[in-house]
């Protein structure tokens, strides 16, 4: 009897901890970030991986700071550590494995307090339905040098020639026009514009949904005096 009782109070104290410190809320705040680092980095934003990992380690501090119960050394800061390298690097595939090991040792330290039920893995789909997570500006950006770049200058690089010298306007130029805004962009865009202007003018693109999107993104930082 005593002995079960003596098992049992490592997890009762912890629970009375949780509640009392809010170290399982910084935690939640932790594995949001966790979910959010995965997505950014399997879509190469790499500056919103960089961005959530920052926070995730800052809350898992936080956490390790407030918590009597954590005593084990923190596993996670060698993964965390191979993350934020691949991140630099870019480099898809030591990101996916330094978040395995990092996903490893969240459970590690988990199991290590008795919390061996509190199991975390490498998220299958986003929560996030309201966020994106690709660099709308960065894929805007290449979009418009592959789909436009034929006929438009498409940023303010003086060795950037369009390589039809068609007459089309710039996109600085086109961005700084009062008239154009993030919605008349989107229609022109949308719209079948074939016959505007002359004979060879614009075809219509014939973009998807969140290309436009992304083509206004990246317009809107052309209007911001080029990014
Ligand atoms: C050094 C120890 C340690 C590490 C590392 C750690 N945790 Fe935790 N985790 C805890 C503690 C302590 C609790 C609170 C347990 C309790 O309620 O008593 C907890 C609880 C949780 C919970 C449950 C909170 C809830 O209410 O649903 C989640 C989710 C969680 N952790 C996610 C993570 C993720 C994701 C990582 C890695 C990025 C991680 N943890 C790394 C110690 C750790
Ligand atoms: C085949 C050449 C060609 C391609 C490819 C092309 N454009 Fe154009 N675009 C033109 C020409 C020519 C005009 C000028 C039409 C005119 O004023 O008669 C133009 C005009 C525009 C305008 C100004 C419309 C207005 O209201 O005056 C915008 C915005 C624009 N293009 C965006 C784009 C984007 C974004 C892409 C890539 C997704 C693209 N264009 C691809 C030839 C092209």
């Amino acid at each position: 009897m005593l002995s079960a009782a003596a098992a049992q109070a490592p997890a009762d104290s912890a629970q009375h901890e949780a509640a009392a410190t809010g170290v399982a809320d910084l935690m939640v705040a932790a594995q949001f970030r966790h979910i959010k680092i995965w997505f950014a980095g399997k879509l190469k934003n790499w500056r919103l991986a960089a961005y959530e990992l920052d926070l995730m380690k800052s809350k898992l501090q936080e956490a390790a700071k407030m918590s009597v119960t954590i005593q084990a050394p923190d596993l996670t800061i060698k993964p965390m550590q191979s993350l934020r390298e691949a991140i630099e690097k870019k480099d898809s595939g030591a990101f996916a494995t330094a978040y395995t090991e990092l996903t490893n040792a969240c459970d590690a330290c988990h199991r290590a307090i008795d919390r061996g039920f509190i199991s975390i893995q490498v998220p299958v789909t986003s929560p996030f339905s309201d966020e994106q997570f690709v660099d709308q500006i960065a894929e805007g950006r290449a979009l418009a040098r592959s789909e436009c770049g034929a006929c438009h200058v498409v940023s303010e690089n003086a060795n950037e020639v369009s390589a039809l010298r068609f007459p089309a306007p710039s996109f600085p130029s086109l961005a700084r026009r009062p008239a154009l805004t993030d919605e008349s962009l989107r229609q022109f865009l949308l719209s079948n514009h074939r016959n505007l202007g002359h004979d060879q003018a614009m075809p219509n693109p014939r973009l998807a949904e969140y290309q436009i999107e992304e083509i206004v993104a990246f317009f809107a930082t052309l209007r911001g005096g080029g990014q």
